[in-house]
């Protein structure tokens, strides 16, 4: 091979910026007339090729909306959102934030689900005007501190359920 060729094929792998890692926020109303649209579904799919993709992000959804945030390389995630804007499942996808990041913020997570539930109802509902959980009444800021907020209480109900677990298995023990 040549040294021409090498260092083309060398820096083959960057020239469309795959070593760039893109963090993409968008919002979006759930269609809820598409029979194929059940949100099991979508997060399955989601996640085994966000596996496949090397993406990782999370997708908070109630019964009327969509937010997600997806990471991965910068052509990877354009690609997607060219199918997410064509996806029928749901519409009026406004994209909130999209910027290049150091390091990514949901990497343990090939798609993490976050619901606003009755327990996490109260702390959502800090960062919104109205009673209700609607993405489209809030701006960039509040959108992101809820998306955090609803990750963080997620995984502090996670860790009381490990917690009480051990503790269980401790006292069956005793
Ligand atoms: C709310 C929502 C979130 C989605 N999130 C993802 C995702 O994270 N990754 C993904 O590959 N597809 C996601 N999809 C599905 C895509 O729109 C598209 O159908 C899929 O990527 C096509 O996959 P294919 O190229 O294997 O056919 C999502 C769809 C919806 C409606």
């Amino acid at each position: 091979m040549q040294p021409a060729e090498l260092s083309e094929n060398d820096n083959g792998n960057m020239l469309h910026g795959e070593h760039i890692i893109l963090r993409l926020t968008y919002i979006s109303r759930y269609n809820t007339n598409n029979p194929n649209g059940e949100v099991t579904r979508i997060l399955a799919q989601a996640q085994e090729n966000n596996e496949h993709n090397g993406i990782t992000g999370a997708l908070v959804f109630n019964h009327n909306y969509f937010l997600q945030s997806i990471e991965g390389a910068r052509p990877i995630i354009n690609e997607l959102l060219r199918k997410l804007t064509k996806d029928d499942r749901h519409f009026a996808l406004q994209v909130i934030e999209c910027c290049e990041v150091e390091q990514r913020r949901w990497n343990k997570w090939t798609m993490k689900y976050l619901i606003p539930s009755d327990m996490n109802k109260e702390q959502a509902l800090k960062f919104s005007t109205g009673t209700e959980f609607n993405p489209y009444l809030m701006n960039t800021a509040q959108i992101m501190m809820l998306i955090e907020t609803l990750s963080k209480l997620q995984e502090q109900e996670e860790e009381e359920e490990r917690t009480s677990k051990v503790k269980k298995s401790w006292f069956s023990f005793s």
